[in-house]
């Protein structure tokens, strides 16, 4: 997601409408919404991905899995249990879809469900990864927290954000109604939440933002 690049000309109520529509997909305009992020945010997921060097023994958890094409990144990188969750049905049911043969074979899980409340044991998982959805998520400390609790320890976490501050963010920050943390922040806030090394860096071409932090 690109809020810089969206057409000025949108009115508010669309834009409004735009940003629920991010921020928990639903409907004929969610499935296609979910549909185009998964080819758009392709290159993110890629530089993502590539920070949290998942092995094929990691147990990885994708949070706010939108429409499932991390994940199909992710189940090809490791022969381990792999789950996404999202707290909107339409994402739920997209992703099972993209990756309806992991799920028969027992290797995925997609669960309906907020960050603040994950559906999963404590220390299960090596690796978490979060693409363009903290933004949306409705207390980012606690988040962060809820998913340092599911990470064993030595753990990774990944959130690799297109907007890397409010000012990239521009006015489409209020009308999104988006929390944009800059690196300083979201690191702060990782640290906070008990993570225990803490890296930032931005793209050097796009100027996105990438969190690596460990448990
Ligand atoms: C902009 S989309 C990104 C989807 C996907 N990660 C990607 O890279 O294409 C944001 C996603 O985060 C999900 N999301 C937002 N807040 C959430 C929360 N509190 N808990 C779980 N998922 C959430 C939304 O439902 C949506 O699917």
């Amino acid at each position: 997601m690109e809020p810089r690049h969206r057409s000025p000309g949108l009115s508010r109520q669309e834009a409004a409408l735009t940003g629920s529509q991010f921020a928990r997909p639903s409907s004929l305009t969610g499935r296609l919404l979910l549909r185009g992020m998964n080819i758009g945010h392709a290159r993110l997921h890629r530089w993502g991905l590539e920070a949290a060097g998942i092995h094929p023994r990691d147990k990885v958890l994708d949070v706010g899995c939108g429409g499932g094409r991390a994940i199909a990144r992710i189940l090809a990188r490791t022969r381990r249990e792999v789950a996404g969750v999202d707290h909107s049905p339409e994402a739920v049911e997209t992703t099972r879809r993209l990756n309806r043969s992991a799920i028969v074979s027992g290797r995925l899980r997609v669960l309906e469900g907020s960050v603040d409340h994950l559906p999963f044991r404590d220390g299960f998982f090596n690796v978490a990864t979060a693409f363009e959805t903290t933004y949306f998520w409705p207390d980012l400390q606690a988040g962060l927290i809820e998913i340092r609790r599911v990470l064993s320890p030595g753990g990774r976490l990944v959130i690799t954000n297109e907007v890397a501050d409010r000012e990239a963010a521009g006015r489409w920050a209020e009308r999104l109604d988006m929390n944009v943390p800059d690196g300083r922040s979201l690191a702060a806030l990782a640290r906070e939440a008990g993570f225990l090394t803490v890296d930032i860096s931005i793209h050097p071409r796009h100027g996105w933002l990438r969190l690596l932090a460990a448990r």
